[in-house]
């Protein structure tokens, strides 16, 4: 995945050390299988079919290192994949990709638990990166209708939709913007998060249904029902080996 017209190297970090406690299956969620496949692989081939990475670190919990290492072993990405142990909470598994890749110049931020995302919204991330946004985040527009509510649960507010988005991964930002975001103790779900209290503009590009998070027992069975109907369609986000 060299980019050889452009030495601006883009790694990808991908939390994959979550309990995926809601899911409530009894491994880590990254490495429950979709379709015959674990999470993680299939959010790394997707980084890798895009064209658009020139590594990838992948934050696993300590004792599933072992089966990270097997499971990433195979040649497309054994040379561009490294595996690191991350932390209790998301915000320190990211802490832990960036230390892992000091050379970026960009990085991805990308959840293995998006395990279906297009490689084309990966690709679509990096180009505005390139293109010189220091921030770069997929939205889709919100569905539902949001409110606020108070510790009681009444409503205390209902924001006008039209100017709200749900942001997925994978998130791209400037490498010292992100490191400068982190290099405070802070605790977020969300790394655009972190960058907006810096005061830097974060851009959304169109986002992509198929880039969901699986979370719960019926985000599995929707992504299963996907892969299972698209396989052949879309052979990127099916087993690779
Ligand atoms: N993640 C991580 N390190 C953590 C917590 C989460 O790397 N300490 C990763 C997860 O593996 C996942 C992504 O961050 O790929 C998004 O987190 P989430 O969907 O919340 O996954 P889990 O934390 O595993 O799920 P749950 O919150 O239900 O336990
Ligand atoms: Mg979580």
């Amino acid at each position: 995945m060299n980019n050889a017209d452009n030495d601006r190297s883009v790694v990808a970090l991908v939390p994959a050390a979550g309990r995926g406690v809601r899911l409530g299956a009894n491994a880590p969620k990254a490495f429950v299988e979709v379709g015959g496949t674990p999470m993680v692989r299939l959010a790394v081939d997707g980084l890798i079919a895009s064209g658009a990475v020139d590594r990838i670190i992948v934050m696993v919990p300590p004792e599933s290192v072992e089966s990270a290492v097997a499971l990433l072993s195979h040649s497309a990405v054994r040379d561009i994949v490294r595996i690191v142990v991350g932390g209790a909470e998301r915000t320190d598994s990211v802490r832990a990709g960036i230390a892992a890749a000091p050379e970026a110049s960009y990085y991805l931020v990308h959840d293995a638990a998006r395990a279906l995302t297009p490689p084309g919204l990966i690709a679509d991330v990096v180009a505005q990166l390139r293109a010189g946004h220091p921030a770069v985040v997929p939205a889709l527009p919100v569905v539902d209708t949001v409110k606020s509510v108070d510790a009681l649960g009444t409503v205390t507010g209902t924001p006008d939709r039209a100017t709200l988005r749900a942001i997925q991964t994978p998130q791209g930002f400037e490498a010292g913007l992100l490191r400068t975001a982190y290099a405070a103790d802070v605790h977020a779900t969300d790394d655009a998060g972190l960058v907006e209290l810096l005061g830097a503009p974060v851009r959304t590009i169109a986002g992509d249904p198929l880039a969901f998070k699986i979370t719960t027992r019926l985000d599995l069975m929707l992504a299963e029902t996907i892969l299972s109907r698209h396989a052949a369609e879309r052979p990127e986000i099916v087993r690779t080996s």
